[in-house]
């Protein structure tokens, strides 16, 4: 095996569809409110494709900027991991769509699937990749149009999703002192059926009957998930800072996974730390599953909250059970401008 390197981040991309809905917009379609969402997850609107569109074509912009800021030619491109659970199709894989649209004509394309820890699990994917010199240049998109999943009259799940993609460029850093330090991934798979679609996969031929009891689309148990993510979140910041011998000082910023504001004060309060910490912007966007984290790290550049030498943390939890952190020490990047 070559030497070990160290992987950066060099560029990210963002995308969101243009249309908002609000809580009062959910208010006229299930028994809930503005005040009871608002006050129970931070989320104020979210966005939604429209009919017609899909995450191919939602993704396009967001891959094409995240290449574009790591001021490399398409081409370059070496891998392409699309974290999704709402591709396009399940077969073929919304990365070679991409890679074909972009015109990464050198690059290997696959989707993967860790729900809201998906870009956690892609971005290790791809700082292994650089680290072992197999790849240079490896786009990560995380990205999901949850909304074409969701039940909207089951008011448990479809006040909480919106969607989005962000993407971001790892590759290797000039100095190898910034980077990738470090990698955590989990998974408690007994609770797999918190987060489930029943149907739709393999396990049961389509039916019309499956269809009219609503299988397809995604059902979750939000107080055990709660429960998870709560405890997770703590815990693996703690072990990660542990292994690495660093203290939650030396962290200048976390960007977590934004699935409920509780979540993240309760993270917060369970380190004593102030909100400013963690990088919020749930009332935006909702939880947009697998881009929660790469649209959250963008715009947390653009506002100018990272500089190089910062030591963050990405992490994410969600369906499968899964979970994952990533630490990194900010390297050389250019700061975007859209
Ligand atoms: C879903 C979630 C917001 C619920 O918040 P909560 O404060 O824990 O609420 P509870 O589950 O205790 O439910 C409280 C009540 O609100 C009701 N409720 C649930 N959704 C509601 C809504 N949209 N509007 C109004 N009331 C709602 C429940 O029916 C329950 O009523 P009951 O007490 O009469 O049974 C919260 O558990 C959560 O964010 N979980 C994780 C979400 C998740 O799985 N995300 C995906 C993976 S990261």
């Amino acid at each position: 095996m070559k030497a070990l390197r160290k992987a950066v981040i060099l560029g990210t991309g963002f995308s969101v569809p243009d249309k908002v809905i609000t809580n009062d917009d959910l208010a006229r379609m299930v028994d809930t409110s503005d005040e009871w969402i608002k006050t129970r997850t931070g989320i104020h609107e979210r966005r939604i494709i429209s009919d017609g569109d899909s995450l191919f074509q939602l993704s396009l912009p967001a891959a094409r900027q995240a290449v574009a800021n790591a001021r490399l030619a398409p081409e370059e491109i070496d891998l392409i991991i699309f974290a999704t659970f709402t591709p396009d199709y399940q077969v073929p894989a919304t990365a070679c769509m991409i890679q074909n649209a972009l015109g990464c004509t050198r690059a290997g394309a696959f989707d993967m699937q860790a729900a809201c820890s998906g870009f956690v699990y892609g971005s290790t994917i791809a700082s292994q990749f650089v680290a072992t010199g197999t790849y240079n240049n490896v786009l990560v998109i995380g990205g999901d149009v949850t909304t074409r999943i969701l039940d909207f009259n089951d008011r448990n799940s479809c006040v909480l999703f919106g969607d989005g993609v962000g993407a971001a460029v790892f590759a290797p850093a000039k100095d190898n002192e910034t980077g990738v330090i470090d990698n955590l991934l989990g998974a408690i798979g007994s609770g797999a059926e918190y987060i489930i679609i029943k149907n739709g996969g393999s396990m049961h031929r389509p039916t019309v009957e499956a269809i009219q009891n609503r299988e397809h689309y995604l059902t979750i148990n939000g107080k055990e998930v709660f429960k998870f993510s709560t405890k997770i979140v703590g815990d693996i910041i703690e072990e990660v800072l542990k292994r690495n011998n660093m203290t939650l000082d030396q962290i200048s910023l976390i960007v977590p996974h934004q699935a409920n504001i509780r979540i993240i004060e309760s993270a917060a309060k369970r380190f004593d730390c102030p909100m400013e910490k963690f990088y919020v912007n749930i009332q935006r966007y909702g939880n947009t599953v697998a881009a929660s984290i790469p649209l959250a790290l963008h715009e947390a550049l653009l506002e100018g909250r990272i500089s190089k030498g910062d030591n963050i943390i990405l992490v994410g939890f969600g369906g499968g059970l899964t979970y994952g952190l990533q630490l990194i020490k900010w390297g050389d990047y250019t700061k975007p401008t859209v």
